[in-house]
């Protein structure tokens, strides 16, 4: 259970963890290359270990700090099931890496994961020419069609799925998004030499040999979330946290939080490889601005979306999300869960079939809340309690490895350095 009480003050430099998005990235797009790449940073959360472990049972060789692909037909036939535990990413991902294989894969996960919507990669993977079933998922890989896909709903996973198929399809492979969404993929596959272009919320990519390529993973900035909305709301705080990433893709909550009214600096913006990077420091604010997220920007924030639940109940006025139904079908319903978790500490929050309405500010109370075996959700509901009066528990801390292995441990010292 994970236990947090108010500090004193919140002052210090946090070292973030690295990118979970990227990490995953630059494991699956180095197994379809042909050579050795060098990761540097790579991520040890448990999501990015549920990659290392599946494309290890299609026989890709890899080990501390290096990933050795031998090309798509080096993948082979997998002995049993492919487990990718918690994450969404892992399965999506794999899903259309497979579909170019002559092989056949059956694709588990745990009780969240096996309950997350697959028809949204299965349908367009069909329409490429693999066999694919849900529930579980199982793919028979072979021969590909490029197509051109128009998306219903925005998911960089899908997306992703979808050029991972396409690069081995013949023909062309075009994506229409409904919004923009992250383009880490699309950055990495440009940077392997492959035959791609993109822009906001379109891609198109056509058949391509990879090259391997070394990735330094830049600090996830979904993780950063937590400690800059923590120090938004605490009266007295100062944090540092060098070598974010900032890819303008991911960076639609440093805008938020400058519009809601938080001091918040980027300093020496500079290049990770083919991702922008800055280190970022943030300060306690006063007279905060409630805030309106909404039609693209929804998908833009989805991950920080529970966190900025936590930063509404600070606000003086009324902050709304809308066009956030794709918060339902995360690791947890996030609709339910951050609103059920907040409103055990005092908050009023009204939630919405499609988004939330909360009214701020109030004095948020520590209380005993769940995590719901989801690690955004334990990790924002930790930074309502460095916020909150009295003490917070939380059930089913240890969830938080999914993403942030040393969040607590990070937390803890943090709260005893600063009193
Ligand atoms: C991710 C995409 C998003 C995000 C998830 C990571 C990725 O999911 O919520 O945490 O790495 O591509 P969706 O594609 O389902 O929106």
């Amino acid at each position: 259970m994970g236990r947090v009480q108010r500090p004193a003050r919140l002052e210090g430099e946090i070292q973030l963890p690295p990118d979970k998005s990227i990490s995953h990235r630059a494991l699956i797009l180095n197994a379809l290359a042909r050579g050795e790449a060098r990761l540097q940073n790579l991520s040890p959360a448990r999501d990015v270990q549920s990659t290392a472990a599946c494309l290890r049972q299609l026989g890709v060789e890899l080990g501390q700090g290096w990933i050795r692909g031998r090309g798509p037909e080096g993948l082979h036939q997998p002995s049993g099931p492919l487990d990718c535990g918690n994450s969404g990413t892992t399965m999506r991902l794999l899903a259309g890496l497979l579909a170019g294989r002559p092989l056949e894969a059956t694709l588990i996960g745990d009780a969240s994961l096996s309950s997350r919507p697959m028809e949204r990669v299965a349908e367009p993977l069909r329409r490429m020419g693999a066999w694919v079933e849900t529930s579980p998922l199982r793919v028979v890989g072979g021969r590909l069609r490029g197509a051109e896909h128009r998306l219903p709903v925005a998911s960089a996973q899908v997306k992703s799925s979808l050029l991972l198929a396409g690069v081995q399809a013949e023909g062309a492979t075009t994506v229409w998004e409904p919004a923009p969404t992250r383009d880490h993929t699309e950055r990495m596959l440009a940077a392997m030499g492959a035959d791609i272009a993109f822009g906001a919320g379109w891609v198109r990519i056509g058949p391509s040999e990879l090259c391997p390529l070394d990735v330094t993973v830049p600090g996830d900035l979904s993780a950063a979330a937590f400690w800059l909305v923590a120090a938004a709301l605490h009266p007295r705080a100062r944090l540092r946290l060098p070598g974010a990433g900032v890819n303008p893709s991911r960076a639609a909550l440093l805008d938020l939080l400058d519009q809601v009214g938080v001091r918040l600096r980027r300093l020496d913006q500079r290049r990770c490889g083919a991702e922008p990077v800055a280190d970022l420091e943030v300060e306690g604010g006063v007279g905060l601005q409630p805030f309106q997220v909404g039609g693209e920007l929804a998908a833009a924030l989805i991950d920080e979306l529970p966190v900025l639940a936590v930063l509404a109940t600070g606000l003086t006025g009324t902050s709304r999300v809308t066009n956030a139904g794709e918060l339902r079908v995360k690791e947890s319903d996030r609709i339910t869960t951050i609103g059920e978790g907040l409103r055990a500490m005092g908050a009023t929050v009204r939630d919405a079939a499609n988004g939330w309405e909360i009214e701020g500010p109030v004095q948020l109370r520590g209380a005993r809340v769940s995590s719901c075996g989801d690690h955004r959700v334990a990790m924002a509901l930790a930074v309502a309690g460095l916020v909150a009066e009295g003490t917070t528990e939380i059930v089913g801390a240890d969830c938080v490895a999914v993403s942030y292995p040393g969040f607590w441990e990070q937390l803890e010292e943090l709260c005893s350095r600063t009193g």
